[in-house]
Order: structure tokens, then sequence, then C-alpha cells
């Protein structure tokens, strides 16, 4: 017997690029209230089918999308290729709910998948393995018609092993048709009383056929299989102490994270994050060893809109300069701990370690147990020199200086560098 497929990909590449774009867009883009509003508000196959006669993203510009993400300092994405509501973005030969039958007509992910490799990005497939729109996925409880008896009544002898064929052929086909895939990120499968997981769906031969059709790609944890696969995926938080394996050992770890709360286009939602609030949360994220992989819900006419292309340019405008602190960077080494209102990330190539300031202290910042370790410092987006010397200490009582032993001071000017988040660059001695 060979051994376990699952969590076998390749992850070198991961660690190292540490920021990707996800990407939600389905039929749910028009609706505009969230990718959930067929479960949400219990729609029929018939009443949702309004969204597939309307689709028609005529702005769509892939090649835009592409541009945006790099310039936002992305190095990889992930696509909906079919998210819960069923509806496949490519021309796949098993359905026709498709993006091909609409009256578009394009293979929309072909399009997407071309345009992001043109432009360097790595490239990852989203596939939910909940279907609401599939005549043979069971009536569970997630499913738009929990609720409806006559329903339930009517689709009790609905056949999980259909629909578990035809999943494993669009996985095929997905990871036959495309070329090189990076990524395939699964979503969800859970366990439980009228769960589906890992028997329904046939996980593990799942497993074992994607291996063998894309032997590095990365295989995300959400298949309901004891193992967590190539990464673990933690979902709109930011892990306190990154994320370990059983072992103790550091895991391969993404935060997935939103612009404002939904990841399907929502038009209404007030609760769009600050531009210094979303890279708080990368810099947290490799100060803990983890990627960030930051959506957009593009619109129904194909565009990504102005709320989150502004995001896209502020993470980019901080990235043009500050990216050496994130690129090939993670979690500090042993026993250097970041002061208040800063976090820390490591390039253990080149043995520099960055300084995030969240907050702008008064003159000094005290690193402790660094006095003798640092050669050199300097601002990272203007290589402005930074002087440092031994902390001293004002005693309160009677205002004598008294040097703290090990600890070093940084000397930052008084006001704050014209950068949202202001990184210093440590050379390790
Ligand atoms: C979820 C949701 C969803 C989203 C995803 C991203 O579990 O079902 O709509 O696609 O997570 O992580």
């Amino acid at each position: 017997m060979s051994e376990n497929p699952y969590g076998k990909g390749d992850t070198a590449w991961f660690v190292q690029d540490r920021l990707g774009m996800f990407i939600h867009w389905g039929l749910y883009a028009q609706a505009a209230r969230h990718e959930w509003v067929k479960n949400r508000e219990r729609i029929t196959n018939e009443d949702y089918q309004k969204y597939f006669d309307s689709f028609h993203p005529d702005l769509y510009d892939p090649k835009e999308w592409a541009r945006l993400a790099k310039a936002a300092g992305m190095k990889y994405f992930v696509i909906t290729t079919k998210h819960h509501e069923g509806f496949c973005l490519w021309d796949s030969a098993y359905t026709d709910y498709k993006a091909t039958k609409t009256s578009l007509g394009r293979d929309l992910l072909k399009e997407m998948v071309d345009a992001f490799r043109a432009e360097g990005l790595k490239v990852g497939f989203y596939y939910s393995i909940i279907d609401w729109h599939h005549p043979e996925f069971p009536v569970d409880r997630f499913h738009p018609q929990r609720d409806d008896q006559e329903f339930r009544e009517a689709t009790k002898d609905r056949d999980v092993t259909i629909y578990a064929e035809y999943l494993h052929n669009q996985v095929r086909e997905l990871l036959t048709n495309f070329g090189k895939i990076d990524i395939i990120w699964f979503d969800f499968s859970y366990p439980g009383e009228d769960g589906k997981g890992k028997d329904e769906w046939k996980s593990e031969k799942l497993v074992n056929m994607i291996r063998e059709l894309q032997p590095d790609i990365m295989i995300n944890n959400r298949l309901d299989l004891e193992e967590s696969g190539d990464f673990v995926t933690p979902e709109q938080f930011q892990p306190r102490y990154g994320v370990k394996n059983p072992d103790g050992s550091p895991a391969v770890w993404e935060a997935c994270q939103t612009l404002s709360g939904s990841w399907g286009y929502h038009r209404d939602e007030m609760t769009w994050k600050s531009v210094n609030q979303i890279l708080w949360m990368l810099i947290d994220g490799v100060s803990k060893g983890g990627n960030m992989l930051m959506n957009v819900g593009p619109t129904g006419r194909g565009e990504i809109d102005y709320r989150a292309k502004a995001c896209l340019e502020g993470i980019g405008a901080w990235m043009h300069y500050n990216s050496r602190s994130i690129y090939g960077c993670g979690a500090a080494p042993e026993g250097m701990v970041a002061p208040p209102d800063c976090r820390y990330t490591y390039n253990p190539e080149t043995k520099r370690l960055y300084l995030h300031i969240l907050a702008w202290p008064f003159k000094a910042i005290h690193l402790s147990g660094m006095e003798g370790k640092v050669k050199y410092a300097q601002f990272l987006h203007d290589a402005s020199e930074v002087r440092f010397n031994r902390s001293r200490q004002q005693e309160h009582s009677n205002l004598t200086e008294k040097t703290t032993a090990g600890d070093l001071a940084i000397r930052v000017p008084v006001n704050k560098p014209n950068v949202e988040i202001p990184v210093i660059e440590l050379f390790l001695k």
C-alpha cells in the first residue's frame, strides 16, 4: 500500500508567496446580498433560474482582474469554479448549468486562468462539495428546501452516489483541462447526524485521483478526512498563536478573509475593512507563519467594484515598498518577542527581522533581548538609516538614567513616516 497521498503537495512556493486573491463569483452576484442567498431565503431552483437567465457579465475583463491582483502584490488566486448554488464557470461536459449556456456564452474560467497565468500568478480552484442545484444532492440541513416537507418527501430517494460521481467527474475535468493547477480548495464537507462526510463524497478516492492528475497540487483541509491535507484554512478570524500540526510542529495555513463580510458581491454591506486593518491582518498572519487569501466578489456585470478596487490599491501601495517583509517571511526566531503595538516577521534566508509598527510611538521602541544582535537598521520604504543603542530607562523617582540589560532602543522620528504601517528592517548579525 502506497503512502497517504493527502498532504503530499508542494507547499514550498506557498509559504514564500504569502498573499493570494480569493474570488467568489457566480449567479449570486446578481442577488447582491450574500452568496448563501439561496439557502437563507429558501429559494427554489425555479425561482433562482432568473439569475441564470439574466446572467450577462458584459464588462468581464479577467486581464483587468489579474492586473489588479498583481498590483496588490498577490501571487496566486483561488476562484470559485462552482459554489454551493451549483453554477459552473467552465464548460463542463456534465451539466448545462454553466457559463457557456448563459447568454454570454463564454468559458469564464478558461479566460481567467489564462489571464492570471499571463501575469505570473499561480492558479487555485475552489470547488463546492455542497450543491443546491444538482438533482441528486441530498436535502440536508443546509439545503434551500430543508423546511419544505413535501419537497423532502419527494426527494428522499436521492442517490448521493450519483452526485459523488458528478463531483469526481467535475474535479477530473478541472484538473485535466486547464494545465497545471497549484491548489484545489474544497468547501465543505461536514460530519454529524444528517451531515455528509468522507464516505458520501468518497473523499479518499477523490484525493487519490487528484494526486494522480496533479502530483504537486495542494489540497486543503475541508474534505472531512482525519488528516488536514496540505494546508489548514481558518476562516474569517486571525489565529491567536498561529496554527500547529497535531505533533506540535508549525502547520502550513492560510487565513481566508473578506473585504466586507460576505464572499459574493454584496451591494449594501456596510462593514468594509480599512486598508490599515487589512494590512494589519496580513502582517499579523505572516508574523505567525501564515498566508492570507483576501477575497473579492465581482459584480454581476463582471467588475471588481470601486470599494474592493480601493482596498486592493491600498494593499498594493503598501506592498510596493514593504513586500520584502512579507514574501519569504514567517515567524521570528524562538525567543524574539515583538514589543507592544508591533509585529515581527523574519526572513531566514537573509537573516533580516522586520519590525512592523502598528501604532506610532514617541521617539523610541525598545526591543527586548536584542542588544548585540543587530548590525544595521533602516526603514523599508525609503532605505533611510534608523539609529539604535542600548536601552536606557529613566527612573521615575530620581530621573537618573539606567541601562536595561539586553534591550535595544530603536530611535524613530517624532513624526510617523507617510506609510500606512511603517516597517523597520533589522539586519541581524
Ligand atoms: C464558507 C461558506 C462560503 C465561502 C467559504 C470560504 O464555509 O460556505 O460561502 O465560500 O466558506 O471559506
